[in-house]
């Protein structure tokens, strides 16, 4: 009797994780397509305060960055169509939803009070659940004004008559869901924490909610959920180009840890969320399009209250596991003084108007070494957001015809392991992965 109990027990275990298995390999999504608005015309604006509130949803929506995921390469904005698709291409495909006023295909029928519940809760009136590719773990966080601001602001955009391709089988599986969120979504509104200042608070709202970085920036336990603990202190971001070919990228530790943002002061920070480039670092990569599409637009107080918050977060994740010992570190030193130093210097520490440090340099000591090894292979346009901000450096050249393998991860090493940066070991494989 109770081995058939038993029995029975392990056969709904086995189901209820296999219904998590599906519902895990659906959250980590892979942008298929180019969504890159190339929107680069600097808007001015005007304090938070004396916006009125369809200015002040506009201001908000940018700060999500909704019509970077809810635009298809060359459609109409807030249309929807964007594919996104899983690690396992078997899953198939999720598409973003028109989230125009439009009735019949968008939003336009939607009550303020059922599109404030999709952000907070993650609920659609119409099909019930919905994936976290849409960030509602973090739009939870968003004040009910703020929500509300949003949805006048996109009652006033163009309605689109529009319907994005049908999703794969595996995203009409909603139900799924229902578990993965029990254990890994809180829902909530985000709290102000009384000891900090109101433009620490501040920051930490927009970082955490809107701004949504530690979907990119935290990194993920095995069911593919966010790590609470370890939160923004740097992850592997899958980007999937317009060829299917997929790219990882290090999307960087952004707590104060040496190997993060240590060497960064609030100014770098806020400058290079405003316009892409600092003294410590420009960009490339994906933070182009959150810049281009997003951050480039934030008040002056805002972009300093983010810094603000970031730059007090307390070192995480600051040593790797897989130390250089100092014979591995040195057999990159020759390829460092024949191709890197004309820019880097010999003392990492970059020089005005040619390169950034590679010194304290967080791209440099990121736990995953993809991005570092990318930037070596394929270079840095500078600039790719926009036109390059006054006081930028040239490009970086690509050294992908220039290094073997080999060469290349022994460079990497000596960037890794000199002057004092604290970055883990590269071989020629993962240098191979992204070619
Ligand atoms: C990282 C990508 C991403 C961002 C950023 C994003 N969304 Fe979405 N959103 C999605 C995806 C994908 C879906 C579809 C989810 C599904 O079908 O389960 C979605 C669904 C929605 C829905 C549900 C619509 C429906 O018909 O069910 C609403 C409303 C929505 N998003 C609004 C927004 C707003 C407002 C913003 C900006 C504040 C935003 N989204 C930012 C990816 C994103
Ligand atoms: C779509 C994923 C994604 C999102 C969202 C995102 N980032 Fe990033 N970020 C990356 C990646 C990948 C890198 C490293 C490569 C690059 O610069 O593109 C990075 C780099 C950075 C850097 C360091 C640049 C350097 O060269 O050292 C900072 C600072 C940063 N992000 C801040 C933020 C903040 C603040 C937010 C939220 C407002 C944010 N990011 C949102 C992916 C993302
Ligand atoms: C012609 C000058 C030049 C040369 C040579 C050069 N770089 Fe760069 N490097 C740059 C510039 C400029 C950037 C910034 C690009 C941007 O942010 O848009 C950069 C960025 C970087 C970054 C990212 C820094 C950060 O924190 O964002 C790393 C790491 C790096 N280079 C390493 C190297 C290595 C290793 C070599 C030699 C194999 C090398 N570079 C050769 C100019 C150069």
């Amino acid at each position: 009797m109770s081995d058939v109990k038993t029995r029975r027990g392990r056969t709904r275990l086995l189901a209820i994780l296999a219904v998590a298995a599906v519902a895990m390999l659906c959250i980590r999504w892979l942008r298929k397509e180019d969504a890159s608005q190339g929107d680069a015309a600097v808007a001015e604006h005007e304090p938070a305060a004396a916006m009125d509130l369809v200015q002040r949803g506009e201001y908000l929506a940018r700060i999500g960055n909704c019509i970077s995921c809810h635009t298809r390469h060359g459609g109409e904005a807030f249309a929807g169509g964007m594919s996104f698709g899983a690690p396992y291409a078997s899953l198939g495909t999720l598409y973003s939803t028109n989230i125009t006023p439009d009735r019949t295909t968008g939003i336009g029928g939607w009550k303020e009070q059922q599109f404030v519940r999709a952000m907070h809760e993650g609920r659609a009136p119409d099909h019930g659940r919905l994936f976290p590719a849409f960030p509602y773990n973090y739009f939870s966080r968003v004040t009910d004004d703020d929500a509300k601001a949003i949805f006048a602001y996109l009652r006033t955009v163009k309605p689109v008559r529009y319907t994005p391709p049908a999703n794969s089988a595996a995203f009409t599986l909603r139900s799924g869901m229902a578990l993965w969120n029990a254990s890994f979504f809180k829902e909530g509104r985000f709290n102000p924490d009384t000891t900090q200042s109101a433009e620490w608070n501040r920051g930490a709202y927009l970082v955490n909610g809107l701004g949504h970085c530690g979907a990119c920036h935290t990194p993920r336990n095995v069911f593919l959920a966010e790590k609470a603990d370890a939160a923004l202190s740097g992850s592997t971001y899958p980007e999937s180009a317009a060829s299917g070919k997929r790219q990882n990228w290090a999307a960087v530790n952004l707590t104060s840890a040496s190997s993060g943002l240590g060497a960064w002061t609030v100014d770098d920070i806020k400058k290079y969320l405003k316009t892409g480039h600092s003294r410590r670092a420009g960009i490339f990569g994906p933070m182009n399009e959150v810049i281009a599409n997003s951050l480039q637009y934030l008040t002056d107080d805002d972009a300093k209250a983010m810094a603000v918050y970031l730059k007090s977060l307390p070192p995480l994740n600051e040593s790797p596991d897989n130390a250089i010992d100092s014979g591995h570190v040195q057999a990159g030193a020759p390829v460092y003084a024949e191709h890197c130093e004309k820019c880097h210097m010999s003392s990492g520490r970059g020089a005005f108007l040619k390169a950034p440090p590679v010194a304290g340099s967080a791209v440099a000591q990121a736990r995953d070494p993809a991005t570092l090894i990318t930037v070596i292979l394929h270079g840095a346009k500078v600039g790719a957001g926009g036109p390059a901000p006054f006081g930028a450096w040239e490009d970086m050249p690509s050294f992908a015809d220039k290094l073997t393998d080999d060469q290349t991860a022994a460079v990497s090493n000596y960037v890794r392991g000199t002057w004092g940066n604290r970055g883990g070991m590269v071989t020629a494989q993962e240098v191979k992965n992204q070619r």
